[in-house]
């Protein structure tokens, strides 16, 4: 990954979208991964943290499954993301204390009403990742992610879930939404943390 470039936008813009930034070896391991066949590794995703955590299907309809540490595939995605965090703490001096991610599937009909990602009364979500795994998606899958400007007002990007493509953007400084995806979407949702969660 390019990170300097990556860097250069997060500070100037706040968000980069790649068009491929991962190998095509590993990008074929993790689409493997996410079609492997075994519906029980994955789970409805809640909305919420703690005791108010919830499973409110009309807000997010997406199953996940965590990535797996002990996980050929996923160790290498996420050596790949432990080199941004560190080239990022390098360039920007975030202060990037982990990395979480997981898988997601959104089934036809399924998408992720407007929200933040930094959760109640916790600060610490600093960079939002989101990679998608779709092969030949069409504009009618619909599935687009739309990230708004802070005040949620107006839109500064719309983003299709292309297979390899990759967005990261500042946790706190956008509201986004999945649009209502007409086929099955694939992903993986991450987040580089401060410490103190
Ligand atoms: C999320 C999210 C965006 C996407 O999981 O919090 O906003 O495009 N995902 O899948
Ligand atoms: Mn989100």
């Amino acid at each position: 990954m390019d990170i300097a470039e990556i860097s250069y936008q997060l500070e100037h813009t706040g968000y980069i979208v790649l068009a491929k930034p991962l190998a095509d070896e590993l990008l074929a391991g993790l689409y493997t991964r996410c079609h492997d066949g075994d519906p029980a590794r994955f789970h409805a995703a809640q909305v919420g943290r703690g005791a108010a955590k919830k499973q409110i299907g009309s807000i997010r309809g997406d199953v996940i499954d965590w990535l797996d540490a002990n996980n050929s595939t996923d160790q290498a995605y996420l050596a790949c993301m432990e080199e941004l965090r560190l080239g990022l703490n390098a360039t920007l001096y975030l202060g990037l204390f982990d990395y979480e991610c997981h898988y997601a599937i959104y089934g036809e009909g399924d998408g992720y009403a407007k929200h933040s990602d930094v959760l109640q009364g916790k600060k610490n979500r600093i960079l939002t990742t989101v990679l998608y795994l779709n092969e030949d998606w069409q504009a009618c899958d619909g599935g687009e992610l739309v990230v708004f400007e802070p005040t949620g007002q107006s839109v500064i990007t719309t983003v299709n879930p292309t297979f390899g493509t990759m967005i990261i953007f500042l946790s706190e400084s956008f509201p986004h939404e999945v649009l209502v995806s007409h086929a099955t979407r694939r992903s993986i949702a991450g987040w580089f943390r401060v410490s103190g969660s």
